[in-house]
């Protein structure tokens, strides 16, 4: 066969092959002992010496050419490197640098608010996302008529309701985990439950499924200087030490007496600026453990008393951000530009 067909014919054989197996099949066809190149090479016997020299050396380079090509396409379809495209590596090249991610940044917000109250002795837990009535509004001194339950938005999950516990939902705050943490029957307890929330609402402040942060204390001789010391604590190690606290009344149905938390705004330090309300932010709820729960908690409060509060996980980050983030809606978008400012 002409030299020039004979690698025509390969290079077309070449290109149908799709496996090892083939690649091998072809290998014997073109370079094996008694392939298309050794025929190639015995029908020269009869040539001049001279003749002989000049074809002998183009079968050659022939062959070689089936073989390198034979061994790249072998490399290819079993994944390794061919010994061309190590002979063209450059050692001295600098590499690309592979994409490195970070934390997300509310991730990175739970993992610091577990350290700050982790010397205080609080140890995060998690309870349901999805609970029952009764450990979301029940247990909490929220009966089922209480027009208290309207404030929390609350998704219903469509199944049927359990006699005891009533309807399951996506919980609306993790208040829930406080008297399943009292039901573990280990006192003293110092818990921070830290878990997703569901509400129905969405706006620039307000997300749908956002993180809460729970703190519960309940011990003999807990008061509310207790409540605000921890609170005070938290801000100046999580917000700076130039940072202060005030409790101002309010109401919530599972604490007595209940509190909103504000923190002096950042911008303004207590001057009042557009961004707050007369020198003051509000961060959360607060308040010292009303009776009701302790008892359904199965804990004596002729004995033992408690606080709790409940923050919310983008918002406070939001306010540590200063003016930085001014919808809350940003937190959840995994838009690349805006989280790989931080
Ligand atoms: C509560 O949820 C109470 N369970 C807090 C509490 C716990 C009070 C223990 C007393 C004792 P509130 O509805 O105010 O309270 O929510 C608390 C915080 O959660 C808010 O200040 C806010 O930071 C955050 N939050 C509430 N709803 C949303 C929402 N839709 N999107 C983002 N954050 C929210």
């Amino acid at each position: 066969m002409d030299l020039k067909e004979l690698l025509n014919q390969f290079k077309a054989d070449l290109k149908k092959i799709s496996s090892l197996q083939d690649l091998e099949a072809a290998r014997l066809k073109y370079a094996g002992k008694k392939g298309l190149v050794a025929k190639a090479l015995e029908e020269i016997v009869n040539l001049s010496a001279e003749e002989k020299k000049a074809v002998g050396k183009k079968i050659n380079e022939a062959k070689q050419e089936i073989q390198t090509k034979i061994a790249e396409l072998q490399d290819k379809l079993s994944g390794a490197p061919s010994a061309t495209a190590l002979d063209r590596f450059v050692k001295t090249l600098p590499g690309k640098k592979p994409m490195a991610g970070h934390l997300h940044i509310i991730s990175q917000a739970i993992e610091e608010i577990v350290e700050i109250f982790k010397p205080l002795g609080f140890t995060r837990v998690r309870y349901p996302e999805i609970d029952w009535e009764y450990f979301a509004f029940e247990t909490l001194n929220i009966p089922a008529t209480h027009p208290a339950r309207d404030e929390w938005e609350t998704f219903f999950i469509d199944a049927a309701a359990d006699k005891q516990y009533g309807r399951q939902v996506i919980t609306p705050h993790t208040s829930n985990g406080q008297v399943r943490e009292m039901l573990k029957g280990e006192l003293p307890i110092r818990m921070l439950s830290i878990s997703r929330c569901g509400r129905r609402q969405e706006d620039v402040n307000h997300l749908q499924t956002f993180f809460q942060f729970e703190g519960l204390a309940v011990d003999k001789g807990i008061s509310i200087t207790h409540l605000k010391g921890t609170l005070d604590y938290f801000v100046k190690h999580f917000f700076g030490p130039g940072r202060q606290i005030r409790l101002r009344p309010y109401d919530f149905r599972f604490t007595e007496p209940s509190f909103e938390i504000d923190i002096n705004c950042d911008l303004c330090r207590g001057e009042g600026c557009k961004f707050c309300k007369g020198g003051w932010t509000e961060l959360g709820g607060a308040g010292m453990v009303h009776p009701n729960v302790l008892k359904a908690g199965k804990i004596d409060p002729n004995v033992y008393t408690g606080f709790a509060f409940g923050w919310g996980v983008e918002r406070t980050y939001m306010m540590k951000s200063g003016t930085k983030i001014d919808d809350i809606r940003y937190l959840l978008n995994n838009d690349l530009r805006f989280l790989e400012q931080f």
